[in-house]
């Protein structure tokens, strides 16, 4: 049963043990949250998956969009996936680093398949060249997923395929750390021809600044698209 009393200022306090921690920490984390994941994410204003999904139907070709092979990483409960759900999108593959996260992903039944790794410690467990669209949201950053992952990303995709990702700026020296680190990443792989840039969007009400305990502050972040090339 989950505990529908939790007010933001409990969410903030409870949000406030994953410092410090390394991927796997992080994922036996989420194994705890998933209870509350959806309810609290509300609370928070948690607003990455309408944001992303909104910024991949508006820069995403309209067509056949059916048949577009999804792998959603970081799925979590599914939130992206019932957004994208609604825009036509049918067929999902998950990941994720947390088995209770990937139970709630589960229930919904918009997977054909979830898998279950912790990235950064293990591979993307994903087919190379075989996606239309690779989606993460909520997970690149700081105690969550490496920046070494982004190749990875890229590797699943189709030749021609789009990779949609979004990151969240946490107001800490960390946060601009995994910001530096992440776009000096997107150019070298642009620059070595593995993609290229459709598009990028800043993100301007991400959620509560959980680490702010004062004040209901929001977090900002930014959303690319890339295209994998054809070669
Ligand atoms: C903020 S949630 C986002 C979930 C979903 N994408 C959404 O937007 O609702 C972050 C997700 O990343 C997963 N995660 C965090 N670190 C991970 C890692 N190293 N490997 C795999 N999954 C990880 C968590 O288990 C959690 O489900």
């Amino acid at each position: 049963m989950s505990d529908c009393t939790r007010t933001v200022d409990d969410i903030k306090t409870f949000l406030q043990c994953w410092k410090g921690y390394d991927s796997q920490q992080t994922a036996s984390f989420y194994d705890v949250w998933a209870k509350t994941y959806e309810e609290d994410s509300e609370k928070i204003n948690y607003r990455a998956p309408n944001l992303v999904v909104d910024f991949l139907n508006a820069n995403y070709p309209t067509s056949n969009r059916g048949d577009v092979q999804v792998l959603d990483v970081a799925c979590g409960s599914g939130l992206v996936a019932k957004l994208m759900l609604e825009l036509g999108f049918k067929h999902f593959v998950g990941v994720d680093g947390s088995k209770n996260m990937l139970d709630l992903a589960t229930a919904t039944g918009y997977y054909k398949d979830l898998r279950l790794a912790v990235l950064g410690t293990e591979p993307l467990p994903a087919e190379s060249g075989t996606y239309d669209v690779v989606v993460i949201v909520g997970a690149l950053r700081h105690e969550h997923i490496p920046v070494s992952i982004i190749r990875e990303l890229c590797q699943a995709a189709k030749p021609g395929g789009y990779v949609c990702m979004s990151r969240v700026d946490p107001n800490s020296e960390l946060g601009d750390k995994y910001k530096e680190c992440m776009e000096k990443e997107l150019r070298l792989m642009e620059e070595e021809g593995l993609w290229s840039c459709v598009t990028n969007e800043e993100m301007k009400n991400y959620m509560i600044d959980v680490s702010n305990k004062q004040e209901d502050k929001f977090l900002v972040g930014t959303m690319y698209l890339y295209r994998k090339s054809l070669k």
